[in-house]
């Protein structure tokens, strides 16, 4: 039986249904709320607004949990791969081995790009930034692909083709960006162990593919797979509602996940990691800084919309850098300041106050040094990894049959109706 909440505006009592996910979280749906009152609400940020009805991925933000179609994280980072986390998100189910199977052999088949964008990626200014050039190449993909006339078959390639190239666009910008041979996927490799080869194999030095840095790829990718309405997940969906094919809502995506505020933390948090360790700034220093109103500094890589407790991805990715550093003989003096802020942040009343924790982006970047990435191309592994829940979100969104273009209202603050003046009159 549907629920209703009684609403009085200007005396006038109106009535609402109350929509109830599965997991108890509610909402009011105010659809008919212009219609019936004249009157729209206002959340900047949206911090009170849910945006559409999900089943892809579950967070609560106040006791730290995240699942993907109903699988803890946790589960996923011990026993899936991304691959297999992929095909999850994007279908709704776990894939059987024969399904699995398929799908590692589309991935294969369209892992290669079209020979002529090597043409654009060389044209770019040497010190553009990786994200611009990933988002202005996946929107490029759109020319060089052809639309298919089957719409069903013409999403499942686009989907398949995105998530396989997304891999070797990013290290031919890598290797192109330092003036070396492009490196071609190969059949015989993994997902994550194709995309390192053509990251760091040179003619000169083959690549020795270790399986613990696989292994940890995979799991950095799975933390990264999906995050219900975030800000570049919601840009693919809005950029998507207007009925714009898929590569061009991704590209949105991308361009979204570039703020600093957003994926691009993981790079500021190492500069600021960096900026200690060569002593241009120290950790109080750095805390002050955070909690000072008049300086727009903020510790990066602390604080989340949702979450209101430790970050779970944050809890893996701390505990994969300590691994992944132990393995390689590693003695990386940024853990230690990393860990030496946050000790200092979680026990400063100003961060506990506002609930202020690491998020996934504090520890990545230590990850992902290990490894051997440059800092600039940060952001790009988290936009690998959040891809198939971009695609996922993109799909539900335009196979709902309450589909329309998304549109928000405002509340106008500027000049009344006015008259034109003429040139020749204005003083
Ligand atoms: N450092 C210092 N103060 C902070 C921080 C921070 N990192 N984050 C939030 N605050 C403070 C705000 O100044 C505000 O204080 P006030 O109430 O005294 O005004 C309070 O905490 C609430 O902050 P909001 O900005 O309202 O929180 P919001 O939910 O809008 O922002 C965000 C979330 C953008 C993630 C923010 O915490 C932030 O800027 N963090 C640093 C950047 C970062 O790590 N981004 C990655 C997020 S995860 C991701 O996108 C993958």
């Amino acid at each position: 039986m549907t629920e209703y909440v009684k609403m009085i505006i200007e005396g006038k009592e109106y009535e609402f249904p109350v929509v109830i996910g599965t997991e108890g979280e509610r909402g009011i749906d105010i659809t008919t709320l212009r219609q019936k009152t004249g009157y729209i609400t206002l959340d900047p940020g949206f911090g009170n607004t849910g945006s559409c009805e999900s089943k892809i991925t579950f967070m609560d933000g106040e006791k730290g949990i995240l699942r993907y179609r109903g699988i803890p994280v946790e589960d996923l980072a011990e026993h899936s791969t991304f691959k297999e986390t992929a095909f999850l998100l994007i279908n709704g189910v776990l894939p059987t081995r024969a399904q699995l199977n398929r799908f590692s052999v589309l991935l294969n088949d369209h892992s290669l790009v079209h020979e002529d964008m090597q043409i654009f990626y060389q044209n770019f200014p040497r010190a553009s930034h990786p994200m611009g050039i990933l988002s202005s190449m996946v929107n490029a993909l759109r020319s060089f692909y052809p639309v298919l006339q089957m719409i069903e078959e013409e999403i499942n390639i686009t989907v398949t083709r995105l998530l396989s190239k997304i891999r070797t666009m990013a290290a031919m910008s890598y290797k192109i960006s330092r003036g070396h041979k492009v490196v071609y996927p190969r059949p015989d490799l993994s997902y994550c162990g194709n995309f390192l080869n053509m990251m760091f194999d040179t003619p000169v030095r083959p690549y020795e593919i270790d399986e613990d840095v696989v292994n940890a790829l995979s799991v950095l990718w799975i933390l990264h797979a999906d995050h219900e309405q975030n800000c570049s997940t919601s840009a693919v969906r809005v950029v998507g509602s207007g009925r714009v094919n898929l590569y061009a809502s991704i590209s949105a995506g991308i361009a979204a996940l570039w703020g600093p505020l957003h994926g691009g933390a993981n790079q500021k948090v190492i500069e600021m990691l960096k900026m200690i360790h060569q002593g241009g700034e120290n950790v109080k220093k750095i805390i002050e800084r955070a909690k000072d109103k008049n300086d727009p500094f903020r510790l990066m890589g602390f604080g989340h919309r949702v979450y209101k407790t430790y970050d779970p991805r944050a809890k893996i990715m701390k505990k994969m850098c300590h691994r992944v550093l132990n393995k390689f003989k590693i003695e990386d003096p940024l853990l230690d300041i990393a860990m030496e802020l946050e000790e200092a942040a979680v026990n400063d009343d100003y961060f506990l106050e506002r609930n202020l924790y690491p998020n996934v982006d504090f520890y990545s970047g230590i990850v992902l040094r290990a490894m051997g990435i440059p800092t600039n191309m940060f952001t790009v592994m988290f936009a690998i990894g959040r891809l198939p829940g971009w695609i996922a979100q993109w799909k539900e969104s335009v196979d709902d049959p309450d589909w329309r273009i998304a549109r928000p209202r405002q509340i106008y603050q500027g000049q009344q109706v006015s008259r034109y003046i003429p040139l020749d009159e204005r003083g």
